[in-house]
């Protein structure tokens, strides 16, 4: 995801655009840029490829420092051309105008043609720079900025969160968005804008959400916002609670709480950008990751713990899908076993802090057995060990997860490796149009469902007190379930200190049944399905042998009829891709509860980390 960050100070703005840059690093980049205007009225621009410290570099080396009070600054997540300078934001056209933009312009081949007639010259590959001649355009027209802009963005199909300078109105900033987020902060010595409020806690914590539509200009001393049908509006200052530095807990008690209840939120970012209304965005896997994924055979995942349990959903998905064929294991022991690695094979890592050493490791070795491979990480952290080591990088954003159980981690991974399921299969044909949108609107119904699973919470709260005498407890589920499974053993596991195992329903008959009594509880996952009727099968055999059961189901999956069983009702019609992210939601609820049961160190487990950055 994009960052941006700009304002109309009464000081020189370099610095704090610099300091805001740097804030949103976390949320991935692959270059930065700013343009200050100067006081003889021109755009000042510098750009650099790669970290935030490069861009410093670069202009600490220049002889004419780039000063002045007003100006817009970005933070690049290549979508469309590759990262590189030209293709590096703010975008220019004729010296008249300015923009930095997060989002995607959809028609944007459509508009570039129209302007290439117009006689405006493009400079880079990004959809980016038609924003730039749209307004510059309408600018010979309208006799405001504003009116300009208005005019401009009625053009745009897609999403866009917009910082706008002309030095024809040398004391205005425009901000404008839709379906991209933008907010505007109230400051003593100015008015600033920003992607994300943790950008601007340096200069305010006052701040006004713009609405979808809004144009606000900004000026040193004023801010006018009107909305999407130009009417003049006021929006609410909100005192944001943010302390500086991020990692505060809000009304919560642990961060493993916090950020289970932030799922919604880490969703829509990390899908924010890589669909449209329709479809994915294949170069949201970076700008080769369409010729990559055409010439792939199959695919290798490769992961730890809590990452290699959404590998193994993603196994499902991939073969099942998008008809590609898939292996998953665990880092410590492929790399180690000197595997055959076939050419041709799409080699993806796993990692939220992409600086596992056992995951490394095992993208090194692979690397060397065959240098053919292409590789892709999908990752939690933008500048790590493991994006720079990959071909491919798809960042999940979750933003910094600080409980060491990862939770919004996996569910962010789960939605990259949805919409890398979606991607490969688009491309290879083997998911049709209608398949690709339905696939699309499940994702973006996401953060709904999640927040109507949250509040079972008191539900699972009072279940969780049966596990306060108990030494071990099983999880069945079936199909990506099994998955699923395996990752509610493993929260409850570590936070709670209770063993725990997962095991596929159909497999307890070979072995793990002579186990159940009265002192085992039994977790299962009871998804509307089409092993649906097996799984009920299994719970019978399980139920008869005196387990406690407690049973997560679709309110259509009717194991609620079967006596003698705690049945939670979870949501309906859940798809194969929502489906195992929605049903993790409980699990990792229960073990929350149950290790404060047990008062455990929540945030902190024993004898754990939360990057395991030695073998
Ligand atoms: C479990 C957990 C660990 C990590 C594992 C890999 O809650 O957090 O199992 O998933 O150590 O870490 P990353 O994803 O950073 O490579």
């Amino acid at each position: 995801m994009c960052g941006i960050v700009g304002g109309v100070t009464n000081q020189d703005i370099t610095p704090l655009l610099l300091d805001g840059l740097k804030r949103l690093e976390y949320r991935g980049y692959d270059s930065s840029g700013l343009v200050v205007l100067s006081k003889k009225n021109s755009l000042n621009r510098a750009r650099s490829v790669g970290k935030v410290k490069n861009l410093e570099k670069n202009l600490k080396a220049r002889q004419n420092k780039i000063k002045g009070n007003i100006g817009i600054a970005h933070t690049r997540w290549a979508t469309h051309g590759e990262p590189a300078n030209h293709n590096s934001h703010p975008h220019i056209s004729n010296q008249v105008v300015s923009v930095v933009h997060n989002g995607i312009i959809e028609n944007y081949l459509e508009l570039k043609d129209s302007q290439i007639k117009q006689g405006y010259k493009f400079t880079s590959d990004t959809d980016t720079e038609v924003i730039a001649h749209a307004i510059a355009f309408s600018m010979k027209s309208s006799n405001t900025f504003l009116k300009s802009v208005q005019k401009a963005i009625n053009t745009f199909d897609g999403s866009y969160g917009l910082g706008i300078v002309s030095p024809k109105y040398p004391n205005i900033i425009i901000a404008t968005r839709k379906g991209s987020p933008l907010v505007i902060g109230v400051g003593k010595e100015g008015n600033y804008i920003a992607s994300d409020q943790m950008a601007l806690l340096s200069v305010t914590k006052k701040f006004i959400f713009l609405e979808d539509g809004d144009v606000a200009e900004l000026k040193l001393k004023k801010i006018t916002i009107y909305d999407k049908d130009g009417n003049k509006v006021e929006r609410p200052i909100i005192i944001s609670k943010i302390k500086e530095g991020q990692v505060d807990l809000g009304d919560y008690k642990h961060f493993m709480q916090k950020e289970i209840f932030e799922q919604p939120q880490s969703i829509r970012d990390t899908l924010e950008s890589r669909i449209t209304k329709e479809t994915v965005v294949v170069s949201a896997f970076g700008g080769k990751a369409n010729d990559i994924f055409k010439k792939i055979k199959q695919i290798q995942i490769v992961a730890c713990g809590t990452s290699y349990n959404a590998g193994l959903v993603a196994k499902y998905w991939l073969e099942d899908i998008a008809k590609i064929p898939c292996n998953v294991e665990v880092a410590s022991e492929y790399r180690y076993r000197h595997p055959l690695i076939l050419n041709d094979t799409l080699f993806v890592t796993i990692s939220q802090s992409g600086e596992t050493a056992d995951t490394l490791e095992a993208l090194k070795i692979a690397k060397k057995i065959n240098n053919k491979i292409y590789t892709l990480c999908i990752c939690n952290s933008a500048e790590s060990s493991i994006t720079r080591e990959s071909n491919l990088t798809f960042l999940t954003h979750a933003g910094p997860e600080i409980g060491v159980a990862s939770t919004k981690a996996f569910t962010t991974q789960l939605v990259a490796l949805a919409l890398l399921t979606c991607s490969i299969g688009v491309i290879n044909q083997t998911i049709s149009k209608q398949n690709e949108k339905a696939i699309v609107n499940g994702l973006k119904l996401l953060p709904s469902l999640i927040n109507e699973t949250l509040l079972q919470e008191s539900q699972i709260k009072k279940l969780a007190v049966r596990f306060k005498d108990k030494n071990s407890a099983l999880f069945l589920g079936r199909g990506t379930m099994y998955a699923i499974a395996m990752e509610g053993a493993l929260k409850l596991k570590e936070i709670s200190y209770i063993h725990a195992e997962a095991y596929p329903a159909g497999e307890l008959k070979h072995g793990p049944i002579a186990l159940i009594d009265e002192n085992m509880p039994v977790i299962a996952i009871a998804p509307n399905d089409e092993l649906l009727d097996k799984l009920k099968s299994n719970l019978q055999e399980v139920k008869s042998r005196g387990s406690q059961m407690i049973v997560f189901e679709d309110k259509d999956s009717q194991v609620k009829s079967m006596k003698a069983m705690e049945v939670i009702q979870i949501t309906s019609n859940l798809g194969r891709i929502t489906a195992p992210i929605i049903f993790t939601i409980p699990l990792q609820l229960l073990s929350y509860h149950v290790a404060l049961i047990k008062r455990t160190d929540v945030d902190k487990p024993r004898n754990l980390a939360k990057s395991v950055t030695v073998e």
